[in-house]
């Protein structure tokens, strides 16, 4: 039996690294109870919740109770399903850096040959020390798995290392990087529309498409995070991992299946035909004072209480260097305390050959397909049609919409956190969802020659105010190129 088959199969145990913190209390525990309460995960599975802090299984209830009824939707609140979700839980403290804690962590586990999962979202420097302590209590056999969250090393060489000492312990068929884009409910969507679909694979290629643009804007700030978010920066918060998954997908060959293997092939050749960017395809911001949402926001280096050189937006004209791209710009462009909170990606084709409306004063729009991911989720694809008349002044030809509302298509659907789906398949030992260790490398490795090239150039944020979309020099980015970023 190979190792993938012997870890596939529904785990019993759920293993919470992090289990006090925001993370856990935001997305894992809502996630976790609406799995529950939809009957998703088996009665018999268990969740163990570790972290320093002292508490009792009660304290940690009592928590998880707090976070759920602050985080919930209103329409989960209520319906009796809260006292057995937290008869699931239980809480064993631990210090991860101090080897003896981790016998105690399994004996509350208990019995785990029907299967564990581990969620690990703690500090990167915890991690050899985890991943040490989880092996010497047995707690690494074949019929465990572990998820990782983000940030998994901040270059090629620190990701490396991380990697390397999960690895000692864990197969890649057992190791789930989760990236949670992956699982939002309009990412996946965008396979099924473009390969569920006849009419958008034949001009999904340089022939049919002019220029893409994918846009991560956000309004929030710095959000508390400070000492995270300035050693970070926005190139790797958002572009290494998310946006450079939204640009896999989209730019992908047709996988010969469904699995996670075909699908993650075609994602990483994606990944490795990206050309490097040059000092000129690239923008730099960092946020000034300004109104984001009709309030008056203050500058990042007000948030942060000291000057900084890290970005807080980067625009970025890629390039995938292969048959179906060549000479199709990816414009991507993500920053915090900008004009509105959206994720979405433009698809722009290119003009029809010859406008036989032209004689007769009929304009032309080339076709648009918006994929809009959030805060709506819909995709609208513009056409131009004739507006009503009797043209004896000439044709008069609109853009107008078709339009797919995915939330109103799918009004009876439950919306879902992505982090409901992602610990599902990793209680379920699905990876599909879940970024393998090459897409990473060059999601890196692309990022990390990005980083070098603002180092040689001496390449410092431009100021933008908040409440806007970036620094001008992002929008003449693309106005360079004759493009307009889609607002
Ligand atoms: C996280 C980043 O990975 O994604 C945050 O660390 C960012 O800075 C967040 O705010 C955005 O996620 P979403 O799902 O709100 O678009």
């Amino acid at each position: 039996m190979t190792k993938a088959t012997e870890n596939s199969g529904i785990s019993s145990r759920l293993l919470l690294f992090g289990a006090t913190g925001d993370l856990a209390k935001r997305m894992l525990l809502p996630s976790l109870f609406a799995l529950h309460e939809d009957g998703l995960i088996a009665p018999d599975l268990r969740i163990v919740g570790t972290a320093r802090s002292e508490m009792s299984d009660e304290d940690y209830r009592a928590l998880a109770a707090e976070a759920l009824s602050e985080y919930l939707p209103e329409d989960r609140k209520g319906n009796g399903q809260l006292q057995s979700f937290l008869e699931r839980l239980s809480y064993q403290p631990l210090d991860a850096r101090k080897s003896e804690g981790y016998d105690a962590l399994s004996g509350k586990l208990g019995d785990i040959s029907g299967g564990l999962a581990i969620f690990l979202s703690t500090a990167p420097s915890l991690f050899e020390a985890t991943i040490a302590g989880l092996d010497s209590a047995g707690l690494t056999g074949d019929n465990v798995r572990i998820g990782l969250e983000k940030p998994l090393g901040h270059d090629l060489e620190t990701s490396g290392l991380i990697n390397d000492a999960v690895a000692a312990a864990f197969t890649e068929d057992q190791t789930f990087r989760i990236d949670h884009y992956l699982g939002k409910e309009t990412v996946q969507n965008l396979m099924a529309l473009r390969f569920a679909n006849m009419m958008f694979e034949p001009l999904w290629n340089a022939n049919g498409i002019d220029h893409v643009e994918i846009t991560v804007s956000e309004t929030v700030g710095l959000e508390g995070r400070h000492g995270f978010y300035d050693d970070t920066g926005a190139l790797r918060d958002m572009v290494q991992n998310h946006m450079l998954q939204l640009l896999a997908l989209t730019a992908m060959e047709a996988p010969a299946s469904l699995d996670a293997t075909s699908i993650r092939d075609e994602k990483v050749k994606v990944l490795r035909s990206l050309r490097p960017v040059t000092a000129e395809e690239m923008v730099r911001g960092q946020y000034g004072e300004g109104a984001v949402k009709g309030g008056a926001v203050t500058s990042y280096a007000d948030d942060l209480g000291e000057s900084s050189d890290t970005e807080t937006f980067v625009a970025i004209k890629a390039h995938i260097d292969n048959w179906r791209w060549q000479g199709v710009p990816f414009y991507l462009r993500t920053g915090k305390r900008l004009s509105e909170r959206r994720s979405e990606i433009v698809i722009q084709f290119k003009s029809v050959p010859h406008n036989i409306f032209a004689e007769r004063g009929g304009r032309l729009n080339a076709n648009r397909l918006v994929i809009r991911l959030q805060p709506e989720e819909y995709v609208r694809l513009q056409v131009m049609a004739k507006e009503p008349g009797l043209d004896r002044d000439g044709v008069v030809l609109r853009e107008v919409p078709l339009d797919l509302s995915l939330s109103q298509a799918f009004a009876k659907a439950r919306k879902r956190i992505a982090y409901e789906r992602l610990l599902l398949d990793l209680i379920d030992g699905d990876p599909t969802l879940f970024v393998r260790r090459d897409e990473v490398e060059a999601q890196w490795r692309w990022v990390d020659a990005i980083r070098e090239t603002w180092h040689k150039n001496d390449m410092k944020p431009k100021s933008y105010g908040a409440g806007s979309w970036g620094p001008s020099a992002a929008i003449a980015l693309t106005e360079r190129d004759g493009v307009s970023w889609h607002e």
